[in-house]
């Protein structure tokens, strides 16, 4: 039987590739799409504007959208038994305990970045950031197109996490401009050398192989909040 589940938004970008994306599967069955906008945005067919609203109860419901959407959603979640897979930029701390809360009865995945990619990435800046001697020390850059609301991006503070977990933090630049995806780079530096790790993501569909992931992973998880690594490795 196929996983039923619910697509936050009805017009966005990452809404509609992870609508698509859900319906090309065979293992995973698109119920509905949710619109959380207030006020309530003209009504569209086949779009829902409530989770209690939805025919039967989602299993997993997608949430790639804007914090004000994703707080209502967090807090519907609260009385409707579902699984949630949350990408969401810019989450405020009080935000993100909501969410924690959330997480201690349903399954929750949470990323800044659910490129498989970037995960592996983001061990081993902090693999590197281990075993470097003291000399080393490490910037991020963040690049954004300028419709991106938040700075620094989560992606960027995660970087800069790794690094930090082992020595002194590493300094944040972000840039907005132009229409790019998004473009991470950890530079670090030592005695007479430096090395620089990039990822950029040219097109949205480079989430989605992460996404689907966590969604096969969030059906079947017991209540907690997990990172895109879990469903990976799971
Ligand atoms: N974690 C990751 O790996 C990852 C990857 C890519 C993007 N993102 C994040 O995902 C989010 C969506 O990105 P996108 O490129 O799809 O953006 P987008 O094309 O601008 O779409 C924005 C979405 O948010 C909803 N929305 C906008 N303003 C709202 C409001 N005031 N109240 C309620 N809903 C609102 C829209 O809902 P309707 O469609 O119903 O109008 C739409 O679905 C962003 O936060 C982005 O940073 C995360």
């Amino acid at each position: 039987m196929s996983l039923p589940t619910v697509v936050c938004g009805r017009s966005g970008r990452m809404a509609n590739l992870l609508a698509r994306a859900v319906r090309d599967t065979t293992d995973l069955a698109l119920a509905g799409r949710l619109s959380l906008r207030d006020p309530a945005g003209p009504p569209a067919a086949g779009v829902f504007t409530a989770l209690t609203d939805l025919p039967a109860a989602p299993a997993v419901v997608v949430d790639f959208t804007h914090r004000a959407a994703t707080v209502r959603l967090l807090r519907a979640a609260e009385d409707t038994p579902c699984a949630l897979v949350v990408g969401t930029s810019g989450l405020t701390d009080t935000d993100q305990a909501l969410l924690r809360r959330v997480a201690r009865r349903r399954p929750v995945v949470h990323a800044a970045n659910f490129s498989p990619v970037m995960a592996l990435l983001r061990r081993f800046v902090g693999e590197l950031a281990e075993v470097l001697d003291d000399s080393w020390d490490a910037a991020v850059v963040d690049v954004h197109h300028a419709a991106k609301v938040d700075a620094p991006s989560a992606t960027a503070s995660a970087l800069a996490g790794a690094w930090g977990a082992t020595r002194a933090a590493a300094p944040i630049s972000s840039l907005r401009f132009g229409d790019a995806v998004s473009e991470h780079r950890l530079l670090a530096g030592g005695a007479g050398e430096q090395v620089e790790l990039a990822h950029r993501v040219n097109e949205r569909s480079a989430f989605v192989p992460g996404v689907l992931a966590a969604v096969r992973f969030a059906g079947r998880a017991t209540p907690g909040l997990y990172r895109l690594e879990d469903a990976l490795c799971a």
